[in-house]
């Protein structure tokens, strides 16, 4: 199967190709997932607005969401042809909408009909169909009852199982659902000894590098959401610590090359702000962070970049700071810096 030790979770309004490019300059290795995006949007949509991506972001999953079979093995064959490695289904969001739409979370109360959902996909494309799922809903969930959703969806053709290991409440907002109902770390550990063939990334909640590494002792994969997008460079440790690449790029060398993107992407017609409101946290808790942020969200422009990366080259002369990582094989984890270990 293919590599799924660490991934970026799907995140709408943030995880756009902008932030995909960016992470990806941090990290080549991490597998990206693209927003929930509805089947029909996708059928009925601008396709090259909704799907298009760089080439560099592989490895790249396409996150759906939908209930129709047909319509979303459609949609599965387009993302395919886009280039996508993955196609994810999303059995996760708990908002109103998705409810409205009988999508995401919701689908967890009839798996009988997700089955039906999965097999279309997996029989309209050659690439993996994954599922990201939540443990169950409304904090009735029961580990027998989650596992024999796996076993299901497993017979249905799906080898992945991204677990965000949470319950989904309803009722509650979505911001509420990613707080409120507990998590349970065990009960992803517990499924990958039950269905040791499958591969089970864990989710929710994991906020450091370290943090992941020690769960992958027991899974396959981590995916981690918020903490990736408050502070990007919490996987600068990522491809040498769990890919085994000898690489650790620094901000400042990711913020050149986020320049050299802007201004292809400018020839395109995507306005600076689209890109640059995603590297608003690439310096978070650096003594330049603020300032970086400030500069760039009054500015919004290349110019203000440029201002930006001015500031931040003349304190990398001031503070001695080194383009290239003074001591590879050193002490990694002390070179995250302070926002390491941030809640
Ligand atoms: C702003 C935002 C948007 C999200 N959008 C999606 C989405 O489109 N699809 C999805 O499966 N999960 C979505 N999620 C949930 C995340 O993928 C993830 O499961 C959740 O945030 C828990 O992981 P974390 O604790 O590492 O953030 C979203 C989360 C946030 C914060």
């Amino acid at each position: 199967m293919k590599d799924h030790r660490l991934s970026v979770a799907p995140m709408v309004d943030r995880t756009d190709r902008h932030f995909r490019f960016l992470v990806r300059q941090i990290s080549r290795k991490v597998r990206l997932y693209s927003e929930m995006t509805v089947d029909q949007a996708v059928l009925r949509g601008n396709r090259e607005r909704l799907l298009a991506f760089h080439p560099e972001e592989h490895p790249v999953a396409l996150q759906l969401a939908g209930s129709d079979p047909k319509s979303l093995a459609e949609a599965a064959r387009i993302g395919e042809a886009f280039g996508y490695d993955e196609v994810n289904l999303n059995l996760g969001c708990p908002s109103e909408r998705a409810q409205r739409g009988g999508y995401g979370a919701c689908l967890l109360g009839d798996p009988g009909r997700v089955a039906e959902i999965l097999r279309a996909m997996a029989e309209a494309v050659r690439v993996p169909v994954s599922v990201k799922l939540r443990l169950g809903l409304e904090g009735r969930e029961t580990y027998p009852e989650l596992a024999g959703m796996v076993e299901r969806f497993a017979e249905a053709g799906v080898r992945v199982f991204i677990v965000h290991a949470r319950s989904a409440l309803l009722g509650l907002s979505t911001r509420a659902n990613r707080e409120i109902p507990p998590l349970r770390h065990g009960w992803v550990y517990r499924l990958k000894a039950d269905f040791p063939q499958l591969t089970f990334a864990l989710n929710g909640g994991v906020r450091t590098l370290e943090e992941a590494l020690a769960h992958l002792g027991r899974v396959d994969g981590v995916m981690l959401g918020r903490a990736v997008y408050e502070d990007p460079f919490v996987l600068a440790e990522a491809d040498r610590r769990v890919f085994g690449l000898d690489r650790r790029p620094t901000r400042l060398q990711v913020a050149r090359r986020l320049r050299a993107y802007l201004e292809e992407e400018a020839l395109r017609g995507t306005p600076p702000w689209a890109v640059l409101r995603h590297a608003l946290n690439l310096f978070r808790g650096q003594p330049k962070g603020r300032l970086w942020r400030r500069l760039l969200a009054e500015g919004r422009s290349l110019t203000a970049l440029d201002r930006a990366l001015r500031a931040l080259e003349d304190e990398e002369v001031k503070e001695g700071g080194q383009e290239e990582d003074p001591d590879p094989k050193g002490h990694p984890q002390a070179a995250l810096g302070p926002a390491r270990g941030r809640v």
